[in-house]
């Protein structure tokens, strides 16, 4: 695929390929994930929700932490909303998970209702990143906990794709971000891991992840 198609692919998965660019995400990004689940500190009862949550292959692995977790997956891809539904059936239609289509920019929730907020790889495609952490804080619990995780500028500037639409960040100007956004920091992390990227090639990918309270 070209570099222009992978990038709008990993910004909004669509059309045919959705499906098999979600499954290469999830493939790419399953350690990240697990290691932002571990972060998130779930308790019994908490309500999660996860922005761009692709194909939400990991929702299983959320709900199963502790019990009577629930789960609200946003994602602006209709495809991804579609597939999450899909693979995910047997969680809705026991009423622990559901999808919405929707934008971070603006949270088609009320105010103060999660306990856990957490989103891997798409703050690159944030125009106006702190509407998107604004909107995420005002959804959440006095008490709530929110994680981001994005891959470190320093690795990421290499991939042929970013020079068509990503903002890179390192941990710096993510932390300012957050911070002026009325995020208080709580801890900061580094993953490595060698691996394929969404590029195709394996890659020693440097991941930031950050968790903070509101
Ligand atoms: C690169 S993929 C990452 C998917 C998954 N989080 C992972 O770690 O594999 C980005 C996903 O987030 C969605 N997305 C990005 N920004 C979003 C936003 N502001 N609101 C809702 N969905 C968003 C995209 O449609 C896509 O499914």
């Amino acid at each position: 695929m070209e570099p222009q198609k992978v990038a709008s692919q990993l910004r909004c998965p669509s059309g045919a390929e959705a499906p098999e660019v979600a499954q290469r995400m999830n493939e790419s990004n399953y350690s990240l994930n697990q290691k932002c689940i571990g972060l998130l500190q779930l308790r019994a009862s908490d309500s999660v929700l996860e922005i761009g949550p692709g194909n939400g292959a990991f929702v299983g692995d959320i709900i199963n932490v502790a019990e009577d977790i629930t789960y609200m997956g946003l994602d602006w891809s209709a495809e991804m909303v579609a597939e999450a539904r899909r693979i995910n059936e047997h969680l809705v239609n026991l009423g622990c998970a559901q999808f919405q289509q929707g934008n971070s920019q603006q949270l088609p929730f009320e105010s103060g209702i999660f306990d856990k907020v957490f989103t891997a790889h798409t703050l690159y495609f944030w125009e106006n990143p702190s509407e998107h952490l604004v909107e995420i804080r005002r959804v959440m619990k006095p008490t709530g906990l929110f994680c981001i995780a994005f891959g470190n500028r320093a690795f990421m500037k290499d991939l042929p794709f970013v020079s068509y639409g990503f903002e890179l960040y390192d941990e710096s100007k993510a932390v300012a971000l957050l911070s002026s956004s009325g995020f208080r920091i709580i801890e900061t992390y580094q993953h490595h891991e060698r691996g394929r990227s969404n590029a195709g090639v394996i890659v020693d990918k440097v991941i930031d992840i950050i968790v903070c309270e509101v």
